[in-house]
C-alpha cells in the first residue's frame, strides 16, 4: 500500500505513451480487462472519447474514460490500482473529469457498477448518482448484475473539492502539461493568479519573457502597467484573478495558434468555474473573441456585456497602450469606468434570478442597450 501525496499528485488527460500503464491498472483490477487495443482505439479513433489518469511521481495510479454524446457523459471506465486504493483517488478523477464533461455541455451521467460492488455503488451516491435500473448477468465472466446509476443534474456534482482546491489541482496540471507544443519552449508555466472566489477575473494571452522566468502572470512592464490600471478602477491587483488564455509562453512572443488556444482552454474554462467571478475582462484580441467572436477590439473596448449569469469587458491589453501612445489614454479611461460598470452588474446580479446563457440573446444588440 502507498499513500498518495497530494502535492505532486496530478490528474490530466490521457494519451497514447500512458496506455501500457493504463492497460496493467485494468488488467489488474478487472477480471474483464479491455485488450490494450480497445484503449488505443479510445485514444486514436472514438471522438466521443475522454481519457484521464492520475500520475504520482512519473506513476500512472488510476484511470477513467467516458463517453460525450450529446449532453450525456458516460463513464465507460474507472479503476486505481491496487497499491493506492481507498484513499479517495477515484474520487478525484471522477470529479475532474465530470467537472470538464460539464464545462463541454453534458448534464447528466450514467455508468454501470457491478452488482457486488457496494463500495463503488457507496461512492457514487455520494456524488448524487441514483440507482436507475439493473442489467441481469451483464458480466460475462460470473454472471453478475449490473447496476445502472444515473446522475442527472451534472451542475450539482463537484462539492467535495472547493476553488483553492480546484484551482491549485489545474495549477499542478498545467506545470507538467503536454497538450500543445508551446511546452517544449516554456521554463514555468504561468497558470494564474488571485483569489479563490475573486468577483473579477482579467485574462489576457500568454506568458511573456519574465512570466516564463517566474511562473507568475503579469510581472513584466505591461504587468506594472495593469497593476496601475487598477488602482486607479480603487482595485488592489491581490483582489482579483489574473491569467491567460495560455499558460505557457509563445516562442518570441507571438501570438498563439488556433490549436494552442483550443489545448489550453479546458484549464482556463475550469478555472472560470471554479472561481465563478461576476465579471471577466479580457485583455486584448484573444480572450476578447472567446466572449464575443468577430467583435472588433477598436468597436467593443470599454464595454460591458452579459453572458450568461456573468459580465464580459473587454479591454485593450496592457502591452499594446505601452507600444502604441494613442491607446493609453483610452485604456485609461476604460479602467476608470470599471467601478460604475462593477456596480452595474452587481445590481444587475441581485435583480434577476440567474439566466441561463442563450446564445442567440448574447449576439442580440439590444443585450448592449441594457447599459
Ligand atoms: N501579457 C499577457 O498577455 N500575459 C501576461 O501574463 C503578461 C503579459
Ligand atoms: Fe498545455 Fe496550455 Fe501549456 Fe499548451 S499552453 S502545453 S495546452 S498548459
Amino acid at each position: 500500500m502507498n499513500s498518495l501525496d497530494p502535492s505532486t499528485l496530478v490528474i490530466r488527460r490521457m494519451t497514447v505513451e500512458d496506455i501500457p500503464a493504463v492497460h496493467e491498472i485494468d488488467t489488474l483490477s478487472f477480471s474483464l480487462p479491455w485488450p490494450e487495443r480497445s484503449f488505443r482505439f479510445e485514444m486514436t479513433e472514438n471522438p466521443v472519447s475522454r481519457g484521464w489518469v492520475a500520475e504520482q511521481a512519473g506513476q500512472i495510479i488510476a484511470m477513467l474514460i467516458l463517453w460525450l454524446a450529446a449532453d450525456e457523459a458516460h463513464i465507460a471506465t474507472i479503476a486505481t490500482h491496487p497499491n493506492y486504493r481507498r484513499q479517495g483517488l477515484g474520487e478525484k478523477i471522477l470529479l475532474v473529469a465530470l467537472g470538464v464533461a460539464r464545462q463541454e455541455g453534458a448534464r447528466r451521467a450514467f455508468l454501470e457498477v457491478r452488482a457486488g460492488n457496494l463500495a463503488a455503488q457507496a461512492m457514487y451516491h455520494k456524488y448524487g448518482f441514483a440507482v436507475t435500473g439493473r442489467r441481469p448477468r451483464y458480466y460475462r465472466d460470473n454472471a453478475e448484475d449490473a447496476i445502472l446509476m444515473a446522475l442527472d443534474e451534472l451542475d450539482r456534482i463537484g462539492g467535495s473539492m472547493n476553488a483553492e482546491e480546484t484551482l491549485a489541482m489545474i495549477a499542478k496540471e498545467v506545470s507538467v502539461c503536454e497538450k500543445c507544443v508551446l511546452h517544449r519552449s516554456r521554463k514555468l508555466s504561468v497558470p494564474g493568479e488571485g483569489p479563490a472566489h475573486a468577483e473579477i477575473m482579467c485574462i489576457g494571452e500568454g506568458p511573456g519573457f519574465h512570466e516564463n522566468e517566474q511562473g507568475r502572470p503579469f510581472v513584466g512592464a505591461a504587468g506594472n502597467f495593469l497593476t496601475e490600471l487598477l488602482a486607479q478602477a480603487g482595485m488592489k491587483r491581490e483582489e482579483v484573478w489574473i491569467g491567460n488564455v495560455v499558460k505557457c509562453r509563445p516562442p518570441g512572443n507571438r501570438d498563439p495558434l488556433p490549436e494552442e488556444l483550443t489545448a489550453c482552454n479546458e484549464y482556463l474554462e475550469r478555472q472560470i468555474a471554479a472561481i465563478d467571478p461576476k465579471i471577466i475582462i479580457t485583455l486584448g484580441r484573444f480572450s476578447m473573441s472567446k466572449y464575443m467572436p468577430g467583435a472588433k477590439i477598436s468597436a467593443v473596448h470599454g464595454q460591458m456585456r452579459r453572458i450568461g449569469d456573468r459580465f464580459v469587458i473587454a479591454m485593450f491589453h496592457p502591452a499594446a497602450a505601452l507600444h502604441q501612445a494613442s491607446l493609453k489614454p483610452v485604456i485609461m479611461k476604460d479602467f476608470a469606468q470599471l467601478p460604475g460598470l462593477l456596480e452595474q452588474a452587481n445590481s444587475a446580479l441581485k435583480h434577476s434570478a440567474p439566466v441561463l446563457a442563450d446564445e442567440k440573446a448574447q449576439d442580440d444588440p439590444k443585450q448592449l442597450s441594457m447599459f
